[in-house]
């Protein structure tokens, strides 16, 4: 008996779109596949064990600093789904002026990036198992459950809409039916009354949107967000009243909101992830650097800079304030002293 169901699990581990996705009750795979993606995005801050000072990059951070995940009794406070929602989060303006407005339960630290826009939620979630275990504890969400029930979502929209689409098609033909018979008696031409189906229209719409919004959420599940993304080529003309304002805005953005400083050193200060930017002004073009922003994984899957939901406004600015670093060049530390003849 326990065989026979071990062996059911066993099977349903399949394989969509090169990404093995975890639809039994596999939870060493989920967990392998958590671990993977933790030491890539989340280790160079955090540390491979979750520790104070274990990752390159902690000591380099502006405060806060990383967060301690190895304490289970602090971490051991956060409910699975809390966890799941910080590193999944929409970034919030921290600026004390003209900022977003902040809750109590908001987490609102710019220098902890969101993965949302880079990574699955399935994928998010085999991160948050793999979180638990550095603290000594274990994922109580239940994933698979998560899917069956937007696939069971998926599949009730669908019927809805066939449904729908049927009693919508069977409306117009009688409507037309009936048309084409006054045409036969009165001999002439009768128009067909749209009003007769309209509602039957109406609802068949409705029953698409509700498909596609149940398709999306399935897709998210599954797929990267970024995935087969492409940036349209922005307009990033400004008036020349506008650019400074533009430019400070970028600045404030960079720090508060989306927390670049986390990871890019800027005049010897900030994070070391990613490469130093003073002098990115000279080195990279406007239209480069907004669709890097918009969706670094585009132009390199594997880079571990996440896509962090910039707005085509706050690519804009922070564009504009990334093409102003122009630093003067570092003095050559060596010099080749000139031979003199
Ligand atoms: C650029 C550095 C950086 C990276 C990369 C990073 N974090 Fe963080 N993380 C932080 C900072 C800073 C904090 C805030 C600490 C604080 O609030 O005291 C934080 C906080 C957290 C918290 C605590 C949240 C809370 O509610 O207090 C969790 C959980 C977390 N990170 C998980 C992750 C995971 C998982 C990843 C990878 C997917 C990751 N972090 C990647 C810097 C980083
Ligand atoms: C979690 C760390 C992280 C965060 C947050 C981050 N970056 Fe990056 N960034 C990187 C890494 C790593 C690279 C290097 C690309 C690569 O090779 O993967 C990079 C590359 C870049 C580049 C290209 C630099 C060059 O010289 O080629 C620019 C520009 C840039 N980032 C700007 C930003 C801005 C602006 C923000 C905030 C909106 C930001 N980054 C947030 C890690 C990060």
């Amino acid at each position: 008996m326990k065989a026979a169901r071990l062996g059911v699990i066993g099977l349903v581990v399949g394989v969509v779109g090169g990404a093995i996705v975890i639809t039994g009750g596999c939870a060493s795979e989920h967990e392998k596949r958590g671990h993977e993606l933790y030491t890539h995005y989340c280790s160079d801050c955090h540390g491979e064990s979750g520790k104070q000072n274990q990752g390159f990059n902690w000591s380099a951070m502006p405060d806060p600093k990383p967060k301690d995940l190895s304490n289970k009794s602090e971490m051991g406070t956060f409910k699975d789904e809390e966890l799941f929602s910080t590193i999944s989060r929409d970034m919030l303006d921290t600026s004390e002026e003209g900022g977003d407005p902040i809750g109590d339960d908001d987490f609102a630290v710019p220098t902890m990036p969101t993965f949302k826009y880079t990574l699955s939620e399935d994928e998010i979630w085999a991160i948050v198992g793999y979180v638990r275990t550095l603290h000594g504890m274990k994922m109580e969400y239940n994933v698979l459950a998560r899917k069956t029930s937007l696939e069971e979502g998926l599949k009730a929209t669908q019927t809805k809409f066939d449904q729908a689409k049927q009693a919508y098609e069977a409306a117009e033909k009688k409507a037309s039916d009936e048309a084409e018979r006054k045409s036969e008696q009165l001999k002439k031409d009768v128009d067909v009354d749209e009003s007769a189906y309209a509602a039957e229209q109406a609802a068949m719409v409705q029953a698409k949107k509700e498909l596609d919004s149940a398709q999306a959420a399935l897709n998210n599940f599954s797929t990267r967000p970024g995935k087969g993304l492409s940036i349209p080529r922005p307009d990033l003309t400004v008036k020349p009243a506008e650019a400074a304002k533009l430019v400070d805005r970028g600045k404030r953005l960079y720090e508060n909101k989306y927390g670049c400083n986390g990871c890019h050193n800027l005049d010897g200060e900030g994070g070391k992830i990613g490469p130093a930017l003073d002098r990115a002004g000279f080195r990279l073009n406007a239209t480069w650097i907004y669709r890097w922003l918009k969706n670094p994984q585009a132009m390199d899957a594997h880079t571990r800079m996440p896509a962090l939901g910039l707005t085509d406004m706050d690519a804009k600015a922070v564009t504009m304030y990334v093409s102003t670093l122009r630093a003067a060049k570092a003095e050559p530390i060596a010099e080749k002293p000139v031979e003199k003849p």
